[in-house]
């Protein structure tokens, strides 16, 4: 199998653990950096509603956790609720943190079932920086 579509297989996977009990928006991502290692995250919501964590980050931070330090490459996204799932904006500033100036694709599911591809650089061209 391509390699975009197995990490959007596994961030589909992922999905299938989300708990969100209050929005039943279930979301799984899935990311993939330079060093070959994916890691996959689910959002985690909370009774406190606008404390929810969205499944990038549940990514993202299981990688950094791991010890991942090499560039995000790919980063597959999926809900079952809607196609091109794409990333909040909170979502894209974390996205470009691990970028490492590489401009990182965003693989999604369009309407027809089939993988489709962003580009960071597209999604959040400005992005706060410290300097
Ligand atoms: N959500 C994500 O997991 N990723 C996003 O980029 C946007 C939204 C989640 C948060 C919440 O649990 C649910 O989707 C509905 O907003």
């Amino acid at each position: 199998m391509e390699l975009n579509q197995e990490l959007l297989e596994k961030a589909k996977e992922a999905s299938q653990k989300a708990y969100c009990k209050y929005s039943e928006f279930p979301v799984g991502a899935c990311a993939f950096f330079e060093s070959g290692n994916s890691y996959i995250g689910c959002n985690v919501e909370n009774s406190s509603y606008g404390l929810a964590l969205c499944a990038e980050r549940n990514a993202l931070s299981t990688a950094i956790v791991k010890g991942e330090t090499s560039k995000l490459v790919k980063l597959a996204i999926y809900s079952p609720k809607s196609s091109k799932c794409f990333p909040c904006g909170a979502c894209r500033q974390w996205i470009k943190e691990f970028s490492k100036g590489f401009n990182t694709e965003i693989i999604l599911e369009d309407e027809t079932g089939n993988c489709c591809s962003f580009y960071i650089d597209e999604l959040l061209p400005y992005e706060f920086q410290l300097v």
